[in-house]
């Protein structure tokens, strides 16, 4: 299928970016919550939904062999995208969050104890921080915290005192979903690998802003969510490498996951699907199988092009207002854009730009310890995709500014 190299045919996969919200054209800027989806994920639900639906692994109808075959093209599609070593490395979950409770559960009980360590980072999101506050308490194990500095970038400094032996494991967003910096990921794997400490990467937003290469990382783990990646909801995928998940126990038991059960026993079916306890969402994995098939077709130099641009002009944009605090002041940035103004309430300016048919998030972003660290109650964040286009930010700098003047 023919390449996607520009703005306008990037545009007409998405139905949901051409309407009205509030009578305006939408402008939607809320893509680090969720990504709009493409007209061919969005064909390959209702058919499935509407005939290709048989419980998958089971049964040896048509219908089954059929989603069997959709979810494990789907294992093969997302194992290339990433360039893992093979399929039994990637394992299908409801998202980010539960890829990383996956960890905190089978990694903790399996190779963390008292007295040892697990390193988080300040700015990260709840979800990768309180998976492993429940884990260190379960072990009796000490939870450390890298903190960012007043761009909110890594002190990297500090991860002499933090990596020691009695690390286990590094668990940190890719790319930061409230600053949009792209984390020096490469150097504290490297530094946790030398003390033998597992890394796992939030990638979250890492995934869906460029190439992940997960042999070339060289992560231990890397965890992200179909919904933001063009797909649908309630699909995610952890990649583990091979060797840790094969001495990993699983944490959730049921149907699909064994090998054989009796009453006093059970033995776990091999990767990928111990980790696949009961019927998966696999009319989801199938569409998040389509919706990498679609991003494969998008032109990755037309993409990191016009994310770049995209990035400067808003920039530009936002710098121009007055008031203004801009957060994540980084050269590694992605288009995601958050920001305070002076005198007005971020709830209430994200209130005012709904109505001018503009989404974006306010609020803490679920990364309450961050605001904390800038010593802010939220934020208003506009994150952008490579189907928003350049009129767009003007448009809602346009919109942006006529909403504080209202409010102020
Ligand atoms: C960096 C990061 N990590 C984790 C998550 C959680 O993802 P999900 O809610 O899809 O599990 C998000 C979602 O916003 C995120 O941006």
């Amino acid at each position: 299928m023919a390449k996607i190299v520009n703005i306008a045919q990037m545009r007409e996969h998405f139905p949901a970016l051409n309407q009205k919200v509030n009578n305006r054209d939408l402008i939607y800027f809320d893509n680090g919550a969720t990504a709009q989806k493409p007209q061919s994920v969005i064909e390959l639900i209702n058919d499935m939904n509407s005939g290709t639906n048989g419980n998958i692994h089971r049964a040896v109808h048509e219908l089954s062999a059929r989603c069997t075959d959709l979810y494990e093209s789907a294992r093969l599609a997302v194992k290339e995208f990433i360039n893992a070593e093979s399929t039994d490395e990637i394992i299908f979950t409801s998202g980010t969050t539960a890829s990383v409770n996956l960890v905190a559960n089978s990694f903790t009980s399996r190779f963390i104890s008292k007295g040892d360590a697990v390193l988080i980072c300040e700015a990260d999101h709840h979800s990768n921080i309180v998976p492993w506050q429940m884990a260190c308490k379960r072990a009796g194990a000490e939870l450390r915290v890298l903190p960012v500095d007043q761009n909110g970038e890594w002190i990297l400094d500090k991860l002499d005192s933090l990596i020691d032996s009695k690390l286990k494991i590094v668990s940190v967003a890719h790319i930061s979903n409230v600053l949009g910096i792209k984390n020096p990921v490469q150097e504290i794997i490297e530094r946790a690998h030398r003390f033998g400490a597992r890394v796992l990467l939030d990638g979250a937003q890492g995934v869906v802003h460029g190439k992940v290469d997960v042999k070339d990382l060289n992560c231990d783990f890397y965890a992200f969510s179909g919904h933001k990646l063009y797909g649908p909801t309630g699909t995610g995928v952890l990649y583990g490498k091979r060797e840790v998940l094969e001495e990993m126990e699983p944490w959730m038991g049921g149907g699909d996951m064994v090998d054989s059960v009796t009453l006093a026993k059970t033995t776990f079916a091999p990767l990928p699907l111990k980790f696949e306890a009961g019927t998966p969402n696999f009319i989801g994995v199938a569409a998040l199988g389509e919706a990498i098939n679609f991003v494969n077709r998008v032109d990755i130099d037309f993409m990191t092009a016009h994310e770049e641009r995209l990035t400067s002009s808003l920039n530009k944009e936002l710098e121009e207002i007055e008031g203004l605090t801009l957060f994540g002041k980084s050269k590694q940035k992605l288009p995601i854009f958050s920001f305070n103004v002076e005198g007005v309430h971020h709830t209430d300016l994200a209130m005012l730009l709904d109505k001018m048919g503009v989404a974006v998030r306010s609020g803490m972003m679920c990364c309450e310890p961050l605001m904390t660290r800038f010593g802010v109650t939220g934020m208003i964040r506009a994150s952008l995709l490579p189907y928003n286009t350049i009129e767009e930010t003007e448009l809602f700098t346009k919109s942006l500014r006529k909403a504080i003047n209202m409010l102020r």
